[in-house]
């Protein structure tokens, strides 16, 4: 078959950006992780993605736009929202705003009054932004629950429903954005990523010195579906904060690896951005060797204890969502 991975020049760019307007959807790179997009205003090319990923309707979507301007044209800001947006647009923020669109699908939301916005930072995603002229709902490029995708061969995963796949390489940060949602007060954080709430509350300490920045951990009332606890899942059972692997697992490892030992390291220098951007890979890889190897006596994956600061906090977030036991 032929293969639907096409390098992001100008003129594949305005070829994905046709699909869009056709009613198809394209796989596209951000620094988090590839997205698959259709036209925000059109309900049918949003139906199209929902089934791709088998994600249940009441899922919303996050819609990506090519500026703050934009966003704004879409959702009301407040004085706070304003101030994280343009501290941290472009790059891996996902804003929940309420929404003033009517143009954009109801299938996007869900039917909600609010509405998941975020401009990314990655110079292929916002040429399709700026090519395209409109939002782009984007969901991750996985079928739902499983291994978000960080190279564009992960997304082959939905090659059946996606007219095109544009290569970015490998996705900078490697885990979704992080997600808020600003109430009387307050800024929730709805799914961690790599802006961790240090950084959030260095920047906005000085002008809202009184916002108390809290984490919605799963087991208070669930409001982002990202928040369930299984998720970012890979096939076989994971086993956490291992030191000493079994012969029957593959091992990510954090610093350097015995050579007698099966697996990949996610940082040889304990470097969590590195960590970060090599774990979904890394996951999907041990999945390989432990489903798709006959000969294979692996049938399970351990991961190396991750310190739990800062982005590393994030990176056991997804690690916890992807340990739960599945058979
Ligand atoms: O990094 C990312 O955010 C990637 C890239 C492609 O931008 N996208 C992504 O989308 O992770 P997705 O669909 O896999 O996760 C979106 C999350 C879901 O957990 C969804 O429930 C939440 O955003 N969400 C969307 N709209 C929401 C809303 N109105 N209120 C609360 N949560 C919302
Ligand atoms: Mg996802």
């Amino acid at each position: 078959m032929e293969s639907k991975i096409f390098q992001p020049n100008s003129k594949n760019i305005l070829k994905a950006s046709k699909i869009l307007q056709e009613g198809g959807s394209v796989v596209f790179p951000t620094e988090t992780v590839y997205g698959i997009g259709a036209n925000a205003l059109n309900d049918k090319a949003v139906e199209r993605i929902y089934a791709a990923k088998k994600r249940p309707q009441n899922n919303p979507l996050i819609v990506h736009v090519e500026n703050l301007e934009r966003a704004r044209s879409i959702a009301h800001f407040s004085k706070i929202e304003l101030f994280l947006a343009e501290n941290f647009w472009p790059g891996p923020l996902t804003l929940v705003l309420n929404n003033g669109s009517q143009e954009i699908s109801k299938k996007v939301t869900a039917g909600l009054r609010t509405i998941a916005i975020r401009v990314p930072k990655n110079t292929t995603a916002i040429s399709l932004l700026k090519t395209f002229g409109k939002p782009i709902a984007a969901p991750s490029a996985n079928i739902s629950g499983e291994v978000s995708p960080t190279l564009a061969t992960h997304a082959l995963d939905l090659k059946k429903d996606v007219e095109m796949i544009l290569d970015g390489n490998y996705c900078e940060i490697g885990l979704e954005s992080t997600i808020l949602k600003c109430g009387e007060g307050k800024i929730d954080i709805l799914r961690e990523g790599s802006l961790t709430r240090e950084n959030i509350k260095k920047v906005i300490s000085f002008e809202f010195p009184k916002i108390e920045i809290s984490l919605q951990s799963p087991g208070k009332e669930i409001i982002s579906p990202g928040q369930l606890l299984t998720h970012y899942s890979p096939k076989s059972n994971l086993r956490l904060n291992v030191l000493e692997p079994s012969k029957e697992e593959v091992y990510l490892a954090f610093g350097s690896k015995k050579a007698s030992i099966e697996g990949f390291s996610l940082s040889e220098n304990k470097i969590l951005t590195e960590a970060a951007r090599n774990l979904y890979n890394y996951l999907r890889l041990a999945d390989e060797m432990i489903l798709e190897d006959p000969n294979s006596n692996k049938k399970s994956i351990a991961v190396a204890p991750i310190p739990n600061y800062g982005l590393g906090a994030s990176i056991n977030d997804r690690l916890l969502r992807a340990s739960t036991l599945k058979r």
